[in-house]
């Protein structure tokens, strides 16, 4: 599952008790007895929406387009087994022993080899050292690292509209104002970054960094295109802004394309963040980090504080898979898989969505964002979407500030095509009963218009939140 989208509180009340505060202010106790006695960042830390929809949606006759759960099927576990039977043969103890804090030095040279692979060669990855990579559990424990060593309470993030929920969990667990930048189907708008960036200096302020996740985005699908990529490296440089550049679905367009990554445009100002969750196995909980020195060794730091070290065994799993797997050609037979999946999800959108809605047509990635008529609100509607048997992520949970109820992101990634058409035909279903009460007693808005095109490719709804 994807993780969850808390709305960051601060304005929260500060020292002790303000966790308590913020409970009482919340409608009360919630029967915790320490309550009292967490920090005052823990106000940030809500439940997922996601999370706490996951029990009902994950159940067999619930079709789930809520989560992000990459599909593991075409991973060959028989030779996996052999492989990680082999890992403890062959270097026993050193297996399962504490590591360092920057991760395994076989496997940060292999990454070079991932990345030289999306980039389409060595060169075009902006050229690093082994040195320069810091393997982390995931990409999110880099995300919630760079926070924590990034943004005191109160500091600007930057991110797009909508952003990843994980993301968002951690600028609110570190007290973050998440400002979000507008999107259109070439990704984050460059304009819309410059007025923000103009507006926080007109406020004698200036944003932490600028967090973007440019290629098949999560949760709206979209790239950012290759002209664009140098202006927004071009606008966060000049405005002494640093960039956070995720990239966990890069290697997942569905006709191989790729892009160039905004490090190797500007490598002294990016920090690259990588994974192994979509393109081998999520489960492994292995990332890694590509930055600067200075924030190389602040990262090292952070590890050692929060785990000592990544966990050597997982770390030496990836390593030998990539070097005894056809790796790339699996990464292929992936694309393949979500792109049968994508397919089906667009097609069915077409036959059974109501006019008034439009949605997003990816490339590559997991997602698709889909825009309901005025008057629905997607988060209201859940629960009805489940008792019909089918879950969505609703646009709420992607923005800092709870806003969003139009959008809702529909996840291809995991049901196979037939249950996905299933789906989007039980969600229609819902959409045309909202629609029908609000014909009927014109409540809170407009209810259904004709939408300007058609349900064909249509940019990303905006929420200047
Ligand atoms: C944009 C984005 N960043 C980071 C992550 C976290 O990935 P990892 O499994 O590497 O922690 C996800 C997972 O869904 C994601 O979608």
């Amino acid at each position: 599952m994807t993780p969850t989208p808390p709305a960051p509180r601060n304005d929260a009340p500060h020292g002790a008790g303000a966790a308590a505060a913020a409970d009482a202010a919340a409608g009360g106790s919630t029967g915790d007895p320490h309550s009292h006695r967490y920090a005052a960042r823990t106000a940030g830390m809500t439940a997922s929406e996601i999370r706490a929809l996951f029990a009902v949606a994950s159940r067999p006759e619930v079709v789930s387009l809520a989560g992000g759960m990459p599909n593991l099927a075409a991973l060959p576990l028989d030779s996996l087994a052999v492989e990680v039977a082999g890992l403890i043969a062959a270097e026993g103890q050193g297996a399962l022993q504490y590591g360092s804090a920057q991760g395994v030095p076989v496997l940060r040279e292999q990454i070079g080899e991932v990345m030289a692979f999306e980039a389409g060669s060595t060169s075009a990855t902006g050229g690093f050292h082994p040195d320069d990579v810091v393997v982390t559990v995931g990409s999110q424990s880099a995300l919630d690292m760079l926070t924590r060593l990034f943004v005191d309470p109160g500091d600007v993030v930057l991110a797009e509209s909508p952003s990843y929920v994980g993301a968002l969990g951690s600028f609110a667990a570190y007290q973050a104002e998440v400002r979000h930048v507008a999107m259109d189907d070439d990704g984050l708008v460059p304009a819309a970054l410059e007025e923000a960036l103009a507006r926080l200096a007109r406020e004698g302020r200036r944003a932490k960094f600028l967090y973007t996740v440019p290629n098949f985005h999560n949760p709206v699908g979209v790239s950012l295109s290759a002209d664009r990529r140098p202006e927004i490296v071009e606008l966060c440089r000049r405005h002494g802004v640093l960039v956070v550049e995720d990239n966990p679905y890069g290697l997942l367009g569905f006709d191989g394309q790729t892009y160039p990554s905004l490090r190797s445009l500007d490598p002294e100002n990016v920090v690259y963040l990588g994974s192994f969750s979509k393109i081998f196995a999520s489960g492994l909980r292995v990332g890694w980090a590509l930055a600067p020195h200075g924030i190389r060794d602040k990262l090292v730091l952070a590890a050692e504080s929060a785990t000592l070290c990544p966990p050597a065994f997982t770390q030496l799993v990836v390593s030998r898979y990539l070097a005894t797997h056809d790796w790339r050609s699996l990464v292929k037979s992936f694309r393949e898989m979500y792109r049968e999946r994508c397919d089906a999800m667009l097609a069915a959108l077409e036959v059974h969505l109501p006019d008034g809605c439009r949605w997003t047509r990816p490339r590559g990635g997991f997602f698709v964002w889909a825009t309901v008529p005025e008057g629905v609100d997607t988060r209201a509607m859940l629960p009805r979407a489940i008792t019909a048997r089918v879950a969505y992520a609703s646009g709420t949970g992607f923005h800092a500030d709870g806003s969003g109820a139009r959008h809702m992101r529909l996840s291809f990634c995991y049901p196979p095509p037939e249950r996905i058409t299933e789906g989007v035909r039980r969600l229609a279903g819902v959409l045309d009963g909202e629609l029908e009460v609000l014909r009927t007693f014109g409540l809170s808005g407009s209810g259904a218009r004709p939408s300007s095109g058609g349900p064909g490719p249509q940019a990303p709804a905006v929420d200047t939140a």
